[in-house]
């Protein structure tokens, strides 16, 4: 039966790997998996007795998550992440966070005539949670003062000073659809050409200029960053703020990677990356301001699917009532769990360690093989290389040669659906487009090594490849071997 509605999705971009998985496969001595960001360590003994001891769970959980452990989030928030001034209430529970980042600009009642912005180089689902929810997707520039709208003519801690009382902010569901309550005109005419990438287009290989690029509603921060580690300062955070308060934007910082900062990242209250929640940041008012985070990777959780999202009391409480009507319930076993391994701090200190050595040892290796590692990656769990300028160690000039020299990476694989019946054919997916980024997945794959294309993560992406730390020792050790 034909679909009612066909959602124009992106190709999910782990299947455009056959190839070079293929090719890593055929190491003899098997393949070494370095894209996926999933933990390969075990969950701590108590966390795994918490769920095992509440296998019972014969009654429906609370939805929005236990009060204790809605308490125990806030002070987490509070001692590690340097967040004042949280309820229990301004935190609602997230099976995982990623069905959180599809659908956060639903739930909040963003749809068609929005726009929602996330970074030039993102995890997919940001872009997939604007397409879901009908809104125009645009990829915005890491500095808040290259984003269309009004800008922030001072730090925001100024503009509380000038006028001496908060800046209003409306429910989302208040707003008029459209452009039509938004000062876009002005503040747009004072933009660069073309500074902006417009999703919606850049299947076609076309971006729109600022002109057209309305001012988002919502703009996802991801500090640090998935893939390339770049992480916010409090200043930054200050600059992000202070756009959206001048815009009536919702901010929303997807924090999963805050407390695997390394050295030359940034500092706020508390530990980790600064948190766009931290007083330093916010001056105490939390309006338009919402946190997600999960234990994917802190506490090697990824299984559990144990998240939340905190911050604003008021669009907080319209995503309780979205989610409690939408039965979006973490299960009575993992909230259990969730109390335990957040009372635990020693875990996610322990795993930083691990996965310090794991990336300095990869690092140390990608650059004796001619790589070159993103100097402004100071955080999170991947390393975002490219080929350095004097060329690879072996067998790899560097981006110049492409389809010629690849002739296969460049033709349809077998294993590719058929267009959707009633679609025209895809646009060119990332996995039939040759790049530097592919190239350089192809040289990885010949070692016997499976990593990402960056372009996986937006075309701004194209020459690099993420790098996961997230193997176990004996693989990251397999894998620096085949780099040398
Ligand atoms: C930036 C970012 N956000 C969210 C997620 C989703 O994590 P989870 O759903 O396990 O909480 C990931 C997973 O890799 C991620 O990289």
């Amino acid at each position: 039966m034909k679909l009612p509605k066909t959602f124009d999705l992106p190709r999910f971009p782990w299947d455009t790997l056959a190839e070079v998985t293929a090719l890593a496969q055929a190491h003899p001595d098997g393949a070494v998996d370095l894209t996926i960001g999933s933990p390969a360590d075990s969950v701590a003994a108590p966390t795994q007795q918490a769920l095992a001891e509440s296998a019972d769970a014969h009654g429906y959980p609370p939805a929005v998550g236990a009060p204790e452990l809605r308490e125990a989030i806030v002070e987490f928030m509070r001692e590690t992440r340097g967040v004042d001034g949280l309820a229990p209430d301004d935190v609602v529970l997230t099976i995982g966070s990623k069905e959180l980042v599809a659908s956060l600009a639903f739930q909040l009642g963003i749809g068609a005539g929005d726009a929602l912005g996330f970074p030039e180089v993102a995890y997919p689902t940001y872009e997939v949670g604007a397409i879901l929810a009908g809104a125009k997707a645009l990829r915005l520039p890491e500095d808040p003062k290259s984003w269309p709208g009004r800008p922030a003519k001072k730090g925001q801690g100024e503009m509380l000073g000038e006028t001496g009382r908060k800046p209003q902010m409306e429910s989302p569901k208040l707003w008029p659809t459209g452009e039509s309550g938004r000062d876009v005109g002005a503040a747009m005419d004072s933009l660069p050409e073309g500074f902006i990438k417009d999703v919606d287009e850049k299947h076609e290989g076309r971006s729109t200029s600022a002109h057209s690029s309305p001012i988002p509603r919502l703009v996802w921060l991801n500090s640090p960053g998935n893939p390339n580690g770049h992480a916010y300062s409090v200043a930054e955070l200050r600059e992000a703020v202070a756009w959206a308060r001048a815009n009536r934007a919702i901010l929303v910082a997807d924090e999963c990677y805050a407390l695997l900062d390394w050295e030359g990242a940034p500092r706020g209250t508390g530990f980790g990356t600064p948190s766009l929640l931290d007083e330093s940041v916010t001056d105490g008012n939390l309006e338009g301001l919402l946190v997600t985070h999960s234990l994917s990777k802190q506490n090697n959780l990824a299984g559990y699917r144990a998240a939340w999202i905190c911050g604003d009391p008021e669009l907080v409480a319209g995503l309780r009532e979205v989610r409690k009507h939408w039965g979006l319930m973490v299960p009575g076993p993992v909230q259990a769990a969730t109390r335990v391994a957040l009372a635990d701090v020693e875990t996610p200190r322990r795993q930083k360690e691990i996965y310090r050595t794991r990336r300095e040892k990869l690092m140390a290796a990608c650059e004796a093989a001619g790589l070159e590692i993103d100097s402004q990656s100071v955080a999170g769990l991947y390393l975002w290389v490219k080929a350095g300028e004097n060329g690879l160690s072996s067998g790899y000039a560097g981006g110049q040669t492409l389809a010629a020299a690849l002739p296969s990476v460049v033709t349809p694989q077998r294993s590719d659906p058929p267009a959707a019946p009633g679609r025209s054919d895809p646009p060119a997916a990332p996995g039939l487009s040759a790049t530097p980024g592919r190239e350089l997945a192809r040289w990885f794959a010949e070692r016997g090594i499976r990593v990402a294309p960056g372009d996986f993560y937006g075309p701004a992406g194209a020459e690099y490849v993420r790098i996961s730390l997230t193997a176990q020792d004996e693989d990251i050790d397999k894998a620096c071997k085949r780099l040398a």
